[in-house]
């Protein structure tokens, strides 16, 4: 049988990272075989891109060159490991995914979505997410979270506006798409989060049993 995929969403600092080893305990100790990768990335070529699409020094990226190099990522992503590992069964926990490419390059940058939807159903064909954890909370604490961890990437050092588009995408994306999405309120301390999580993850784990 096909496996579950998986996905982590959410701004920066929103604790998707932090969170992603709680999630492949809990369906590991569940006895689902996972495997935990992430966008952009996942794969050497993908990683290579990935250090594209972040670095600082890319000042001059066009954004639909951003957006085609999204695309380009999680294109190898899918042919090299997602599509095999469903395929053998194993339950894929992805961060982030496409949703983030409506939020980031549709929101943020403003890129029409029905050009992002062209090139979702070019790239993945009728692959989408089973489920799909929004850790969301306020721009201002997410970025306060990730400015403290590390110094800003390409897209850490856009303005508050930008964000707020961001977060704004990603909840109408929630709000059309309920039976997949659930939200999480990731304001609150880790474990508190972990505790919301855990109750989404077992009510799935029930449901798929
Ligand atoms: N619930 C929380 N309360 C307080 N701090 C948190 C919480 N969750 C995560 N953090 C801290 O916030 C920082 C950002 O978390 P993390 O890297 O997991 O976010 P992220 O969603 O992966 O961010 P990015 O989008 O930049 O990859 C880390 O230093 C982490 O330790
Ligand atoms: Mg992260």
């Amino acid at each position: 049988m096909r496996g579950r995929f998986i996905t982590l969403e959410g701004g920066e600092g929103a604790g998707k990272s932090s969170n992603l080893e709680h999630i492949y305990r809990r369906l590991s100790s569940a006895g689902r075989d996972v495997l935990q990768t992430r966008e952009p990335g996942g794969t050497p070529l993908g990683e290579t891109l990935r250090g594209l699409l972040l670095d600082r020094g890319q000042s001059a990226m066009a954004d639909d060159t951003e957006l085609l190099l999204m695309f380009a990522a999680r294109a190898q992503h899918l042919a090299e490991l997602i599509r095999p590992a469903l395929a053998r069964g194993q339950w894929v926990l992805c961060d982030r995914f496409t949703d983030a490419t409506y939020a980031y390059q549709g929101g943020g940058r403003g890129i029409d979505n029905e050009r992002i939807r062209l090139l979702e159903q070019w790239v993945q064909r009728e692959l989408r997410p089973d489920l799909t954890l929004l850790l969301d909370l306020p721009v201002e604490q997410g970025l306060q979270r990730a400015g403290e961890r590390s110094a800003p990437d390409r897209f850490e050092q856009e303005q508050a506006a930008f964000f707020q588009r961001v977060r704004s995408a990603y909840r109408e994306r929630a709000r059309l798409e309920p039976e997949r999405f659930r939200i999480i309120d990731a304001s609150q301390p880790l474990a508190a989060v972990q505790a919301q999580i855990d109750a989404v993850l077992d009510e799935y784990l029930a449901e798929t049993a």
